[in-house]
């Protein structure tokens, strides 16, 4: 026997039916999206590591740990893109959108880290995100919560809560980061190895540690919402005003600090509550008003958050019936394979999902209907007795019933049908 080969650790297949689940999630976010006007960008997954380092800060993580990097033939180092929106705005640049005024974009599509895998966190996964570009104000921060929300409220996800904070800006953030960090040297022997070497170099990250020690350690830390401007407050107290205006709950929490260094003010994250373990941030996103600029664009403001597919679909609640994926499956008595193939190609091309056994050497009847109960909701029967009269049956393995139709008026979903007495 051949060798057989695995997947790599970390990456995963993704096959029906949870394929389909997924292509649902994914139309009716799209939809979603669209309708409060953003379009779609489909952007390469290799980008040069520069814009990763350049966009997302030398000293987080994603960028110092997780990336997969390598150089091409000519010795450019190039790294698969561990998140969108470094990409996107560097694709904002590149087409000169930045003249045509405010810019509403989604993308989605795999993103690759190496962390260490475990539910809901894979080294290759697929986010769906969006980016606004070029809006100031507080309403479009509010605007992508409330679309969020929607959107879990049409796939039936209960336990969502969004949380909300404000990291500050180039002006309030310097001031609070020298307090915290003044704070953090306090207790820097009660931190975990990893938080006690950010202390000098990306202090906030010591907040949102998950080691229980850090966790403990930092509940008396400063408040970075004590410390904002006040174009900062404003900016924060109208998110919360269009949030109560569209009757979208959150939570306030000042230990929010995301993991990439380009937000400044709102920072948010939909946790669920339960469901995901403890990977259970299923969208997150901020303000990063800052990064059009650092990536060598005009001073466009930018906001944005990116769901984890992966993460979603787990708190998606199956379909209650068995849904199949094709509306018909035909089956036929051995003289009537012929009949079967050319009531296909008619039926594929008035855009009905059907489908055939039409392989060597031919099934029974009784085998194929075996096939057709797998994949369709309806059989149809083409029998030699029936089919001198030009009909067909129809048989709903959901119901059972079993009804004659005409053989060129099958009724397709979504079209009009006539239905037989
Ligand atoms: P992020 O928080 O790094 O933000 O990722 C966003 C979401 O992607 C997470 O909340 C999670 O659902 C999912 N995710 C992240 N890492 C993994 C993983 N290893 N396995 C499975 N799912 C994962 C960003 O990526 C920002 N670009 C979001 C953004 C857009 N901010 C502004 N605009």
């Amino acid at each position: 026997m051949s060798k057989r080969y695995s997947v790599i650790k970390g990456f995963r297949d993704i096959l029906p039916p949870e394929s389909e689940q997924w292509q649902r999630i994914e139309e009716q976010a799209r939809r979603l999206f669209q309708a409060f006007g953003f379009r779609e960008a489909r952007l390469p997954v290799l980008e040069s590591t520069e814009l990763f380092t350049r966009g997302i800060g030398e000293t987080t993580d994603i960028v110092a740990k997780e990336m997969y990097t390598f150089s091409d033939r000519k010795g450019r180092s190039l790294s698969l893109r561990p998140e969108g929106t470094a990409s996107l705005v560097r694709a904002y640049l590149e087409a000169n959108l930045a003249q045509g005024g405010p810019v509403k974009l989604f993308y989605s599509g795999p993103m690759f880290r190496y962390e260490r895998p475990q539910k809901g966190r894979y080294r290759q996964f697929y986010q769906l995100g969006v980016e606004a570009l070029g809006y100031a104000g507080p309403a479009v921060d509010a605007e992508i919560m409330v679309m969020l929300r929607l959107l879990f409220e049409q796939l039936e996800v209960k336990n969502a809560v969004l949380e909300i904070n404000s990291l500050g800006c180039r002006e309030c953030r310097p001031a609070y980061r020298e307090k915290l960090v003044a704070f953090l040297r306090g207790i820097k022997g009660e931190l975990c190895e990893d938080s006690q070497r950010r202390v000098e170099e990306n202090p906030l990250r010591v907040l949102d540690c998950k080691e229980e020690k850090c966790q403990a350690a930092v509940r008396q830390a400063p408040s970075v919402l004590d410390f904002l401007c006040a174009d900062c407050r404003s900016h924060f107290d109208g998110l919360k005003k269009y949030l109560e205006l569209w009757e979208t709950p959150y939570r306030v929490n000042p230990r929010i600090v995301r993991g990439l260094d380009y937000y400044m003010r709102t920072a948010f994250e939909y946790l669920a509550e339960d469901g995901l373990g403890a990977q259970n941030a299923i969208a997150a996103g901020g303000r990063y008003d800052g990064l059009v600029e650092e990536l060598g664009g005009p001073n466009v403001p930018g906001i944005g958050f990116a769901l984890g597919l992966e993460r979603l679909a787990l708190l998606v609640p199956q379909e209650k019936e068995i849904k199949a994926s094709l509306d018909y499956f035909i089956v036929y008595t051995p003289t009537m394979q012929a009949a079967a193939a050319k009531m296909l190609l008619v039926l594929r091309r008035r855009g009905a999902r059907v489908d055939s056994y039409l392989d060597a050497p031919p099934k029974s009847l009784r085998a194929q209907m075996k096939l057709g109960e797998k994949s369709a909701n309806q059989l149809i029967i083409i029998g030699e007795e029936e089919y001198q009269r030009k009909m067909i049956i129809i048989k709903n393995l959901i119901t059972g019933a079993q009804m004659e139709y005409k053989e060129n008026e099958i009724p397709i979903a979504g079209q009009p049908q006539k239905v037989m007495a």
